[in-house]
């Protein structure tokens, strides 16, 4: 009689792999932990070093851990392969355009003030994962100490602790800039609008990326500037070979770019390509306005450096803000205009005459007692989370077809569905439904490019009501699908 096959005895190696592996499948260890060192397994283990090196080769070999240089072994994240592509290589139109997408825009933040609905359209971390409660003490604080200085006019170019340490910062950027370099502004909106006015008159063209920020293309609109939309790639960002020829082909008098954590691709410029965009604009003598608002939100160890950190000349005009950090509705913003400077400090003081002075106390005093850069560390790993897991319900519930950003770092997801989802129709029957998102035709100057795109904020903390209501938009995608594709489906 023939004998039962015996199952292969396991070797020791295997045996680790398959108790880890175990803990895996699980859920003791979640997607994201950190491994025990190869030191520890093996005297947690009592086995050789080179059978748990084996045992960690093993389980790289099947997806389930992943090692990191200089830092360990990881469960890995859920298998990225079923999940959405990233989208190619945006075709904006050649010519330039008036932006016209005011109504448009008006509606989306109509939207955003409405508290009932479930707010995806916003670019901005919710309240509850800013610092509201140091923040306010601060205020309070200080509004009793200081007496009357808060009630006075902060002159330009602003209040000096503040730049003082925006000095210190502009180090982790790749900058070694002085508080001299610095003005403070009403946010991040009033530092790029003051630095378009600074170079540029009604009529004059600049160039951006495409999707663009709506909020620039609003100011561009506001200042009778035409916009002149570059292809953008969600990894490279702003293809430097169109912007060249762009630049032969146009008199542009500026180039706006988001460079780290772009809205709304969620694009971080690769350093040479930075340096070489410095370098093209440098040579063409035209200046790049780098709005630099999410930088400090990188999800890895290394704050992605500013396009600024190469400008020899003084052609970059840097501006950020906290808005997306610690509080947007305190205004407190920045430019670092290198050879404007001047000029930029001037139209601060015609346009709106100073920055409030007690938020801008409030947050330099922040910044240097370290609560910034505790805060940042908790606020990027919530945010890194929130974004890792709202892709993952996307692409499991939007049409096949679907291509999504995969930013690391940031709040927002560029979804980009399949031809035949109208975005404003979505956008539409989404707010019929509670839910507010941005819809893509906001993102294009002329109001009509992106028709079958979205953005989504994630950052929010993501409970059942959240996924929900991405469920939703699921269902109201593949509904619209449906609608289009139909009568061709009758007609077949
Ligand atoms: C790229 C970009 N720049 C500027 C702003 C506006 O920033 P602030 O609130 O500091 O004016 C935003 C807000 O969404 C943004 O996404």
């Amino acid at each position: 009689m023939a004998q039962p096959a015996r199952a292969p005895r396991m070797l020791l190696f295997e045996r680790v792999a398959e108790k880890l592996g175990d803990a895996i499948s699980a859920g003791i260890l979640l997607p994201g932990d950190r491994l025990p060192s190869v030191r520890e397994l093996s005297l947690q283990e009592r086995v050789s070093v080179s059978t748990v090196l084996q045992a960690y080769q093993l389980l790289e070999s099947r997806d389930l851990v992943e090692a990191r240089p200089q830092s360990g072994h990881y469960v890995r994240l859920p298998p990225r392969l079923a999940a959405a592509p990233e989208p190619a290589t945006s075709r904006p139109p050649r010519r330039a355009a008036e932006p016209e997408v005011s109504d448009l825009v008006r509606r989306v933040y109509a939207a955003a003030r409405d508290e009932r609905m479930v707010q995806l359209g916003a670019a901005v971390p919710s309240t509850e994962l800013l610092p509201s409660k140091p923040l306010n003490r601060l205020v309070a604080a200080l509004a009793r100490e200081v007496g009357a200085v808060g009630l006075e006019y902060d002159m330009p170019p602003g209040w000096p602790p503040l730049r003082q340490q925006l000095a210190r910062r502009s180090l982790t950027w790749g900058c070694a800039l002085s508080a001299e370099d610095f003005i403070t502004t009403c946010g991040a909106s009033e530092a790029v609008s003051l630095c378009l006015l600074a170079v540029a008159r009604p009529g004059d063209i600049v160039a951006l990326e495409s999707p663009a920020y709506y909020g620039v293309l609003r100011a561009v609109e506001a200042l009778g500037l035409r916009a002149l939309e570059i292809p953008t790639h969600p990894r490279d960002g702003i293809q430097l070979d169109a912007l060249a020829e762009a630049l032969r082909r146009h008199p542009v008098r500026a180039v706006l770019v988001v460079t780290n954590f772009s809205n709304p691709l969620g694009t971080v410029m690769p350093d040479a390509r930075k340096q070489e965009l410095v370098e093209l604009l440098r040579r063409a003598e035209v200046p790049l306005i780098e709005d630099d608002i999410y930088g400090d939100l990188q999800f890895g160890p290394l704050r992605p450096r500013a396009a600024k950190a190469w400008d020899k000349e003084g052609w970059v005009m840097l501006c950020g803000s906290f808005s997306k950090t610690l509080a947007p509705g305190f205004r407190v913003g920045w430019a670092a205009p290198g050879r404007f400077a001047e000029r930029v400090e001037l139209l601060k003081f015609a346009q709106t005459v100073a920055t409030p002075t007690l938020p801008q106390m409030a947050i330099a005093e922040f910044l240097q007692g370290g609560g910034y850069d505790r805060h940042l560390r908790t606020l990027r790993r919530t945010l890194a989370g929130q974004m890792e897991r709202m892709r993952e319900t996307l692409s499991h519930v939007l049409p096949e077809g679907t291509r999504i950003t995969r930013p690391d770092g940031g709040t927002l997801l560029w979804v980009q569905m399949p031809d035949g989802v109208d975005a404003l129709a979505l956008h539409a029957e989404a707010l019929e439904r509670g839910i507010a998102v941005a819809p893509g035709p906001i993102f294009s100057a002329t109001g009509t490019g992106y028709p079958s795109c979205i953005r989504i904020n994630t950052g929010i903390p993501d409970d059942e009501r959240i996924h929900q209501a991405l469920r939703t938009l699921g269902e109201i995608a593949q509904q619209l699908l449906r609608r289009t594709r139909a009568p061709s489906l009758r007609r077949a």
